[in-house]
């Protein structure tokens, strides 16, 4: 007997604004026809003054457990993947956890940017499978909009504002790929390539949140090779091939990344769950953000294979491949 990490519900939240590719067009030197055609972002949310990173989280974990049946004294933990939370400290996690009435339980936050909710569906597998926990909130929760530079074309217009949140419960399994739940892991780093994509500001150097820089290309080619070979991996740890795969969750963070990448894994992209148009690369958020859209639609089944793929600052990535 295993115990196994299941999905047990999905939800999502957008803040209001929807910001068209032309907005950008008014301070910098960009256009509509450029951003669609290099990223296949067409619009993006954008969060109110004053809404937050805890806020946009906390209606993605209402969400959840709406559609689950659940109530927060069902749940043992909140995990969040984040880079951009409301305050240094305490954690989003908390501050979410306080906003769902839980009064028992513990929650904290995960930071590996773009990777971060691969990172903290692993995190969370971890804690289930050690019996730390029986039933947990995974949140991915970003206002990337307050660290984008609006003069720097090359970041700016690709970033968005959004939630996801998974709720994971502890099942038997038999322990091999044919369970329900998560069924394999692979993460990865290297700090050596820090300079591509990184935030110009921070508590302990210039006491300021500062500003995204990345470069682009540099991100771009790193991504379609790691990408690719991260989700081979876990595929293999799982013993299940790409042709076994029903549905690729990647991060969405360019069209043109996400069809390399489902290229290199022989997949149609009709196996590819897609939102970068609508989302923009909402970090953290995308692949829940993802995941919940398409789980709203109807599209997954039970015993449906998931692989979700993640690249982003540190470098970071991985992915983790379960059973619907
Ligand atoms: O989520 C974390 C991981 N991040 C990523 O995965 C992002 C990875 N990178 C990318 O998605 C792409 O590299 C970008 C979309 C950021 C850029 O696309 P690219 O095809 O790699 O363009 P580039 O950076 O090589 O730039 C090509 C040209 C440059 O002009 P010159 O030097 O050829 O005259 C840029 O200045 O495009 C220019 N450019 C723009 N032009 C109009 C860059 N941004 C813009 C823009 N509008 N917004």
């Amino acid at each position: 007997m295993t115990r196994r990490s299941v999905v047990r519900g999905t939800g999502h939240y957008l803040p209001e604004r929807i910001v068209a590719n032309a907005f950008f067009e008014q301070s910098t030197d960009t256009s509509d026809e450029w951003i669609r055609t290099r990223t296949g972002i067409e619009r993006r949310h954008f969060a109110a003054e004053g809404q937050t990173t805890s806020d946009l989280g906390l209606r993605a974990a209402q969400a959840a457990l709406e559609r689950a049946g659940l109530t927060a004294d069902d749940i043992d933990a909140v995990i969040v993947a984040t880079s951009t939370p409301d305050l240094t400290f305490p954690s989003v996690a908390t501050m979410i956890q306080s906003g769902l009435g839980m009064k028992r339980g513990f929650a904290y936050d995960i930071q590996a940017v773009c990777a971060g909710f691969v990172y903290a569906l692993a995190n969370a597998d971890a804690m289930l499978r050690a019996g730390l926990a029986d039933r947990l909130l995974v949140i991915g929760a970003e206002t990337f909009s307050r660290i984008l530079d609006f003069t720097d074309r090359a970041t700016c217009v690709l970033f968005g504002d959004g939630a996801g949140a998974v709720i994971l419960e502890a099942q038997t399994g038999t322990g091999d790929n044919s369970d329900r739940g998560i069924l394999s892991v692979d993460l990865n780093s290297n700090g050596d390539y820090r300079d591509l994509l990184y935030v110009d500001g921070g508590v302990a150097t210039t006491g300021t949140s500062g500003h995204l820089r990345m470069q682009g290309n540099s991100v771009f080619r790193h991504a379609v090779e790691k990408l690719a070979a991260t989700a081979h991996h876990a595929l293999d740890l799982a013993g299940l091939t790409s042709d076994q795969v029903d549905w690729l969750v990647p991060h969405q963070a360019n069209m043109r990344i996400i069809e390399a990448t489902a290229k290199r894994m022989g997949l149609p992209m009709d196996k590819v769950v897609l939102t970068v148009a609508d989302h923009g690369n909402t970090s953290a958020a995308s692949i829940p953000l993802a995941m919940s859209v398409a789980d709203a639609q109807g599209r997954f089944k039970p015993g449906d294979i998931l692989v979700a793929e993640a690249i982003g600052g540190g470098l970071a990535w991985g992915s983790v491949v379960l059973r619907w």
